[in-house]
């Protein structure tokens, strides 16, 4: 048995692109359907209810491209907005509670820090996740706004040192802290990381939501017999903005060539 529709993968903007990125090494025969909602970033910022509203309205875009399940690549929804898919016709995922399952596994001294938006971070998703699977952990929680501008910008590089200021600023804490586990809760920081460690040091391990995401995704479709096995998968994407800027950032993150002609602007409020 196979079904040989789409995976629908959304998030405000690039961020989504880190769990993409995850979703072809783990499955890569999966056709993907990307939504980045350039046109509304960032979620984070913004009150829970706009948030469900604009995750609503995600997800039935996705609906409309007939997926055979849905990923919120975004740390934001998933924390505050994952019952907006209480009522899918396709099975949902999301990325908080499996970044949690991989903090509690990697940690040695029980001290995880966690950094994400602002919605994120109030909502504690991430910790209760960790309370609940090793009560005497020690949870930190940072939200680092300017990330998400940042990388949206394109402004990530290691060597760049307005990025290295801006981290260094908002890491300061979970230095102190002591935290030997950080969990990027915003699916756009996986593109910082590499600035994140040289600042944290290679001794703090860092978790990416998509590879576990990806991992689990993986589990569910192989054992309810619903993975692709053709090979040559297609891949789609949609913004609710200007394509040009899209496409060549998305190259960059997913380190392969994206055809323009396959990325298209979305009017996401009038579907
Ligand atoms: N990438 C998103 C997240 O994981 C959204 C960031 C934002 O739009 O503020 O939270």
């Amino acid at each position: 048995m196979s079904d040989k529709r789409a995976i629908g993968v959304f998030d405000s903007g690039l961020g989504g692109l880190t769990v993409v990125k995850e979703l072809f090494k783990a499955l890569p025969n999966e056709d993907i359907v990307y939504f980045g909602d350039t046109g509304r970033v960032p979620y984070g910022t913004r009150s829970v209810e706009t948030i469900k509203k604009y995750a609503r309205q995600d997800e039935q875009f996705l609906i409309s491209r007939d997926v055979k399940l849905i990923i919120a690549a975004c740390g934001t929804v998933s924390s505050v907005a994952a019952d907006t898919a209480n009522d899918l016709p396709v099975p949902f995922f999301e990325v908080v509670s499996h970044a949690a399952k991989a903090a509690v596994g990697a940690t040695k001294n029980g001290k995880i820090a966690v950094i994400g938006t602002n919605a994120t971070v109030k909502s504690r998703q991430h910790e209760k996740v960790i309370l609940s699977l090793m009560p005497n952990a020690q949870v930190l929680n940072q939200s680092c706004t300017l990330f998400v501008p940042l990388v949206e910008e394109g402004w990530y590089s290691a060597d760049d040192v307005v990025v290295l200021e801006t981290v260094s600023r908002y890491l300061k804490p979970v230095f102190e802290f002591g935290a030997d586990t950080l969990i990027l809760g915003c699916t756009h920081y996986p593109i910082l990381s590499e600035a994140i460690s040289k600042i944290l040091g290679d001794e703090v391990t860092l978790i990416n939501a998509g590879t576990a995401t990806a991992q689990a995704v993986r589990e569910y479709l192989e054992g309810n017999g619903l993975a692709n096995t053709s090979s040559k998968p297609n891949h789609s994407f949609y913004v609710s903005d200007k394509p040009d800027s899209f496409v060549k950032q998305a190259s960059v993150l997913l380190g392969c060539e994206i055809d323009g002609n396959n990325v298209q602007k979305v009017d996401i409020n009038n579907l």
